[in-house]
């Protein structure tokens, strides 16, 4: 599935050995029945998570034994990742919640960054066989195809895919006023699918004009913002900021739609009072 410009990339040919072994995984546990608990209310993990980011980090250990890993189920404090000069940020299943709900949208998300630089990234969703992938400076894949973002210049004639943190207070309503703010522009459709990876995988392939959520960890988005980017598109935080390798708001657009989507995220800012 790797396409062929590609293939002498060690980093990214081991990412996708790795994400499909933490796919196999998942499909094993969808099939044979998995151990599902809230990590926190509506905060899921489950046995085919860890069994997923187990599978991954050991591949890696044994390849890299000097490089450094930022994976969601062990994670203890986002300090100074960015300045390992090997990073690997692993989501094992992103969209545990469509899993738990027999949803077929999930995916695992593994990134290699080198000094807090994004190298390459690779979405994999193992139920649909779809790869999508991007090397630093080489573009971004869908299938083995080269892939780019839209073309849209108008509000009015793109899709918005949004995601809410499992949050139910002041993140949750922003949304909702972000959401009200892209309907006062007339956008065509929102859409909430519950996988952030898979999200910032449609704004690079063009199917979503942007993509906005309030709280992301680095899982999310590590390999995503890498595959939006080689798209051509652009992301940053709410803000219009540059993203942090850590806990952070992402926006992803096709470039073109930013400026107009960081207005509406502006107005949608809470009075204080409602924080
Ligand atoms: C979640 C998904 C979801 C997003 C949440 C994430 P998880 O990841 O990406 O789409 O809305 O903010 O935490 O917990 O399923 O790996
Ligand atoms: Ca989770
Ligand atoms: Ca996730
Ligand atoms: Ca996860």
């Amino acid at each position: 599935k790797i396409p062929a410009e590609l293939s002498s990339i060690q980093e990214l040919v081991f990412a996708t050995e790795l994400a499909q072994a933490g796919g196999d995984v998942l499909l094993r546990h969808r099939k044979e029945g998995t151990v599902i608990r809230e990590k926190a209310r509506n905060d899921l993990v489950s046995e085919a998570d860890l069994e997923s980011e187990r599978v991954i980090k050991q591949a890696i250990a044994n390849r890299y034994p000097d490089h450094v890993i930022l994976a969601e189920e062990s994670e203890n404090g986002l300090d100074s990742y960015s300045e390992a000069d090997h990073l690997w940020i692993i989501d094992p299943l992103d969209g545990t919640t469509n899993f738990a709900h027999g949803i077929p949208h999930f995916a695992v998300s593994i990134a290699y960054y080198q000094r807090g630089v994004a190298k390459c990234g690779v979405v994999w969703n193992p139920a649909r066989e779809e790869l999508f992938c991007a090397v630093a400076g080489e573009g971004a894949w869908f299938q083995g195809e080269q892939m780019h973002v839209g073309t849209q210049t108008r509000m009015t004639d793109v899709l918005i895919a949004v995601g809410f943190y499992y949050d139910r207070g002041a993140m949750m309503r922003r949304t909702l006023r972000t959401i009200e703010g892209l309907f006062a522009e007339q956008i065509r459709g929102i859409r909430r699918f519950g996988t952030a990876s898979l999200d910032l995988c449609g704004v690079a392939s063009g199917v979503y004009g942007g993509f906005v959520e309030y709280q992301l960890a680095p899982w999310d988005f590590a390999a995503g913002r890498l595959i939006v980017e080689e798209a051509g598109g652009k992301v940053t935080t709410s803000a219009g900021d540059d993203l942090p390798i850590s806990v952070t708001s992402v926006l992803a657009t096709n470039s073109v739609l930013h400026p107009a989507m960081l207005d509406v995220i502006a107005a949608s800012e809470l009075p204080n009072a409602e924080d």
